[in-house]
């Protein structure tokens, strides 16, 4: 059952990203609610992803604009979703849930909880499954367009993973009655 929610939550995506066999497996566990203690992606694509967070860290006000931004362009839901919304206070909520869930891809136990109660309450916003694939599209364009030559493939498959892990977490904590 998790195995079929995971491989659909890939269907739609352009390029799907290229998980490492460790990934695919941890997720699940991740989804079921545990690691059993072990690692989240692996070490190097785990410091790609950190060190490059915090390489751009002062272009990062630059890139939840340009989301954003990416976001209403790309989700005609994005309108009615955020109607009532301080876009303002929002871009600082989410870079510090992103610079969060970046620190802690290395501490699941802390991760797993907070990302499954994100995605409960986004449940509760009205955000859908298929629009974490449109934002995924969005949040890559942001930081391609700041990072420039330097987003690599190996680094955006580093982040691909990341974000996979993390909307699938935020998906099925959604779909998680409390
Ligand atoms: C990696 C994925 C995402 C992250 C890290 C994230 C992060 C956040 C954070 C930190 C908040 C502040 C409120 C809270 O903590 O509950 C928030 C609110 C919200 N997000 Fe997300 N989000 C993600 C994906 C999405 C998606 C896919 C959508 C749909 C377009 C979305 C739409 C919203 C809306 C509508 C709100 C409520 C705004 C309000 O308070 O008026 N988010 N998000």
């Amino acid at each position: 059952m998790t195995t079929i929610a995971y491989a659909n939550s890939y269907t739609g995506y352009r390029n799907p990203p290229r998980l490492g066999c460790d990934t695919v497996a941890l997720t699940l566990l991740w989804t079921e609610g545990s690691t059993n203690g072990r690692e989240l992606m692996n070490s190097h694509r785990k410091r790609l992803v950190q060190e490059s967070w915090e390489a751009i860290s002062r272009d990062h006000e630059r890139i939840a604009i340009g989301f954003y931004e990416r976001v209403f362009e790309i989700d005609s839901a994005a309108p009615g979703l955020f109607a009532k919304t301080d876009m303002v206070a929002q871009r600082g909520k989410f870079l510090m849930m992103l610079g969060d869930i970046v620190r802690n891809l290395d501490l699941p136990e802390e991760l797993i909880p907070t990302v499954s109660s994100l995605g409960r309450r986004h449940r509760d916003y009205g955000v859908r499954d298929i629009d974490y694939d449109r934002v995924r599209e969005a949040l890559f364009g942001a930081i391609a367009a700041e990072v420039g030559d330097a987003f690599t493939e190996e680094l955006r498959d580093a982040w691909e993973e990341a974000y996979a892990l993390t909307a699938s977490v935020m998906k099925r904590g959604a779909h998680t009655a409390t």
